[in-house]
């Protein structure tokens, strides 16, 4: 048998033994080559004869199969989420109690006086959150003819107008009139009617059908007569633009985003709304918020009404399906969202005698053919 290298190395190192007395003999081995180790997810208690050690590989997951971390993280997550829902119900009891305790007037209709120059700032938050944006747009895409938008706050539709008339296409193929040919703006709040009309022009620097005007939409009649029978300056505080003065006693679209919750008289509104709109194809658009169809939701709007009244001028617990029937008017639609709490609303005057306009406008008819003719088309329903 041939010699190996170990052997070979003991025979050296009993030389060395032997010519150095005293020496520890030096045991030369030839360089081991590299063994491969396995791959991790090899290592283990290992079946037969493997040249491996066996390491025993710690659990990293508990028999549920979810890792203690994952369960330590959970746990503190829980926790945390507790607490935070202790603090919000203990702040809710809170304003509960204060709210409750508040004397707050039915009307709270100035506090927009204030809050103009922050409204936008205040809600962008929550109706971007609530998609509100498209809901208007849906609405506000739907307005045709004359317009007129009551309660139209800072602007917030401004974006949506199509304004200009042009001839078009209903959905049935029809041939109808699309687009806004004049837009009337009012508001009882001269600074909110400020901000509309920066909006405005900066949105629509060349378009002249345009009105702003400060004045309670309860009251508003959109008459000739009722325009010149005011103090022109008094009442153009806020409307440079109203030399083209409207001259229809009816509108084709009456607008009103928000609205109903705050004015003291959400039905008389309503109805006033009525009888100046177009009797046949007018329609009134509403996207208003109010009482759920849930009894857990109108209860926390309900404890919290006054408070929210008294800060924000807005009474958010009403009934909007109730107002709308004790107005009289017909319903076209009605839709909710957010729980119920957003309602999208069509009406139209009902048929039949209509009252308080005719008294307070006698030049009611339409003047020239062509506004007589012209149609609002293009509802779908
Ligand atoms: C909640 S804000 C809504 C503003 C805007 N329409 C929107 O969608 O954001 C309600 C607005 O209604 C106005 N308002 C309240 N009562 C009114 C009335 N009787 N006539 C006209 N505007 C009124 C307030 O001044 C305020 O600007």
């Amino acid at each position: 048998m041939p010699p190996t290298s170990g052997d070979r190395a003991t025979e050296v190192a009993s030389h060395l033994q032997r010519t150095r007395p005293g020496t520890k003999p030096k045991v030369i081995r030839p360089k081991k080559t590299a063994t491969p180790r396995p791959p991790p997810a090899t290592r283990g208690p290992s079946k037969g004869s493997s040249p491996f050690k066996t390491v025993p590989v710690k659990p990293t997951v508990s028999h549920h199969g979810v890792s203690p971390r994952v369960l330590t993280m959970f746990g503190v997550g829980m926790l945390g989420i507790g607490m935070y829902c202790g603090y919000l119900y203990s702040s809710y009891r809170q304003a509960v109690i204060q709210s409750k305790t508040m004397e707050v007037p039915d009307d709270v209709s100035d506090r927009y006086n204030t809050t103009a120059t922050y409204y936008d700032d205040e809600v962008d938050l929550g109706e971007r959150f609530m998609q509100l944006g498209a809901k208007r747009k849906e609405l506000v895409r739907m307005a045709r003819g004359d317009v007129l938008e009551v309660s139209c706050g800072t602007g917030r539709n401004m974006g949506y107008y199509q304004l200009g008339e042009k001839r078009g296409l209903d959905a049935q193929g029809h041939s109808e009139i699309q687009g806004c040919r004049s837009v009337t703006f009012v508001d009882l709040s001269p600074q909110m009617v400020e901000v509309a009309k920066r909006k405005f022009q900066q949105q629509y620097p060349g378009f002249e059908r345009a009105a702003f005007w400060t004045e309670d939409a309860r009251k508003y009649l959109p008459s000739k007569k009722q325009l010149s029978s005011q103090s022109q300056s008094a009442r153009s505080q806020s409307s440079e633009r109203a030399e083209w003065s409207y001259s229809r006693p009816y509108f084709d679209t009456v607008l009103e985003t928000m609205g109903l919750c705050s004015t003291p008289d959400p039905v008389g509104l309503l109805r006033h709304l009525g009888s100046i709109t177009e009797p046949e194809k007018g329609r009134i658009l509403l996207l208003e918020h109010g009482r759920s169809r849930y009894d857990w939701v109108n209860n926390i709007l309900d404890n919290l009404a006054p408070a929210h009244a008294h800060r924000h001028g807005c009474w958010w617990n009403r009934d909007i399906g109730q107002i709308v029937e004790q107005s009289g008017l017909e319903v076209v639609e009605i839709k909710r969202y957010h729980l119920g709490t957003t309602w999208r609303v069509i009406l139209r005057p009902k048929p039949g005698p209509r009252s308080g306009l005719e008294q307070a406008a006698p030049e009611k008819q339409p003047q020239g053919g062509e506004e007589k003719s012209r149609s609002f088309l293009g509802f779908s329903v």
